[in-house]
């Protein structure tokens, strides 16, 4: 599913991270590089620039990514397979909230071209705290009119990390700068959840089969869940997010993706364009639960000692945990549930999505009246989309017990992705950049569902006044606050974990 008319190639480029000695850089990025470079994904002229604050050596910076990468990387440590790699790797200390840095930075990666990369093509990582988003995206625009008037002679493509804007205004803001520079086509906007194996596998399992695709509708299914649990907390991202909370760093990015691509309509082509006005279509029929009022269908939670984090507002309350019932007001899902769920310092890391189907329509009397007993009175078909930690489908049906004449149990049928297959999926960031160098859009986020998706939530703030609701206090390694147990237990259901 394509979309623009970039040609899939592996052309030679010059990455330039800015950010290139951050978190995200060591844990994910570097990694996903190294990673590429073992499978032959890069392409022979690949090099890259890590532009950051410090002052280091190029050499010292190679020694440190390599560090992380031996620490984080899936694949075994390889320092004969590194070395090709770190020659590519140069480093540039730079203040990018400096103008006049800008020129250097262009003088820099100019000389690096001629000596690494004469198609001139360059791919630019922005791996900065979201407040240098804009001033970046300002001043590499700057940049081209005050200089040569053009950059180089090859493609350039510009990859934004989450989160894009805090709410509409800014989001729509710092597109205006990207676009100021960049075509919108060679702007690859970063919801790393797209690439996740699973969420695309989701398509695939709903349409592509008839077991479900038919069922997949308000006469069948009761209720979808969809949980995205971290058991980490906010680690040294205070500042970010204290300002930002669960609902705009989670819900309007992850958790909609996710959601989109569980209750969309069929496309009826496999074309890109045609999948994202289908995931636009469904979020802007998204809206909070329309009974009980917004305090049942919204439980803001925040992990006790959250207050003593670095970088935290004193009596902060800005939720770390959001659990949220919404609506999708079309004909396909009208009357049906969707329970999302996101939070920090959760009992365990866990992505998932659970369809939790109706129960067969009279199954109490005729299971009875058959003689048999129904094992805490629980027949449900539940079909669980794994994506993290590990990949897989379960299905939950019911069987009679063996042995038994009378006892309905339920069974699972168990999909484990890696036991068949015997392959890691590859790391979301790996794909992400092997698809950006290739020119390839789907896995990424187009400016109109961000839009979207900002505007349902920064709707539902304003509509049901939001900012003033209450976090409730969780214990660390608990499954959230008892709130969002009693949302869905006042409705006799549960949350599958
Ligand atoms: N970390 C993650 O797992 C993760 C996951 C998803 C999204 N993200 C997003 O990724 C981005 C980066 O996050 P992070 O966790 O890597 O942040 P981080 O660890 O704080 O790293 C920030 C990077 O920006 C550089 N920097 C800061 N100010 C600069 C300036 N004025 N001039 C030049 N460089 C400057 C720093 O350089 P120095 O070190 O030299 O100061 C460092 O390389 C954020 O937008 C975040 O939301 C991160």
């Amino acid at each position: 599913m394509r979309r623009g008319a970039n040609p899939v190639t592996l052309e030679d480029c010059t990455m330039v991270i800015f950010g290139g000695t951050g978190d995200l850089t060591k844990r994910k990025l570097a990694p996903a590089l190294f990673n590429l470079h073992i499978e032959g994904k890069l392409p022979p002229g690949f090099s890259m620039i890590g532009v950051g604050r410090k002052e280091k050596s190029s050499n010292q910076y190679r020694s440190e990514l390599a560090k992380a990468i031996s620490e984080h990387s899936f694949e075994t440590w390889d320092e004969e397979a590194w070395a090709p790699l770190a020659e590519k790797i140069d480093y540039l200390q730079a203040d990018i909230e400096e103008p006049a840095s800008y020129p250097r930075i262009r003088e820099y990666i100019a000389e690096h071209n001629t000596s690494r990369n004469p198609l001139g093509n360059e791919l630019y990582y922005l791996a900065v705290s979201p407040h240098l988003f804009p001033p970046l995206a300002e001043n590499l625009g700057l940049e081209k009119t005050s200089h040569t008037g053009s950059f180089t002679q090859g493609w350039r493509r510009v990859m934004i990390e989450k989160p894009f804007g805090s709410n509409l205004e800014t989001a729509r803001s710092l597109n205006k700068a990207l676009c100021a520079t960049f075509d919108d086509q060679n702007i690859y906007r970063i919801d790393h959840y797209l690439g996740k194996e699973m969420l695309h596998n989701i398509l695939v399992v709903r349409f592509i089969n008839t077991v479900f695709e038919p069922l997949w509708n308000n006469t069948y299914i009761d209720n979808v869940q969809i949980t995205v649990a971290e058991n980490e907390g906010i680690g040294n991202r205070g500042s970010y997010y204290d300002r930002t909370g669960a609902m705009r760093d989670m819900i309007q990015s992850h958790l909609l993706q996710m959601l989109a691509v569980v209750a969309m309509e069929p496309p009826a082509k496999a074309s890109l364009d045609e999948v994202i006005n289908n995931k636009l279509s469904l979020i802007s029929a998204v809206r909070l639960w329309p009974e009980n009022g917004p305090a049942r269908n919204v439980i803001f939670g925040q992990y006790e000692g959250y207050n003593q984090e670095n970088d935290v507002k004193e009596n902060s309350t800005t939720e770390t945990y959001v659990a949220l019932k919404l609506a999708i007001d079309n004909s396909r899902w009208r009357g049906v549930p969707f329970y999302l769920r996101t939070g920090k310092l959760l009992q365990e890391k866990q992505a998932r999505v659970t369809i939790q189907f109706k129960k067969p329509a009279g199954h109490h009397s005729a299971a009875i009246s058959a003689g048999l007993d129904v094992e805490n009175g629980n027949l449900l078909n539940l079909l669980t989309l794994k994506m993290q930690p590990s990949e897989g489908i379960v299905f939950q049906f019911n069987i009679k017990k063996p042995a038994s004449v009378d006892e309905i149990v339920p069974a699972t049928m168990d999909f484990c992705q890696q036991c068949a297959f015997q392959i890691n999926s590859p790391e979301a960031y790996e794909l992400l950049i092997a698809d950006a160098i290739k020119g390839e859009k789907a896995r990424f986020s187009s400016w109109e569902e961000i839009e979207k998706a900002w505007q349902l939530i920064d709707g539902i703030y304003e509509c049901y006044g939001l900012s003033g609701l209450k976090s409730h206090l969780y214990k660390p390694g608990t499954w959230g606050p008892a709130e969002a147990e009693d949302m869905l237990s006042a409705q006799g259901l549960q949350w599958w974990v």
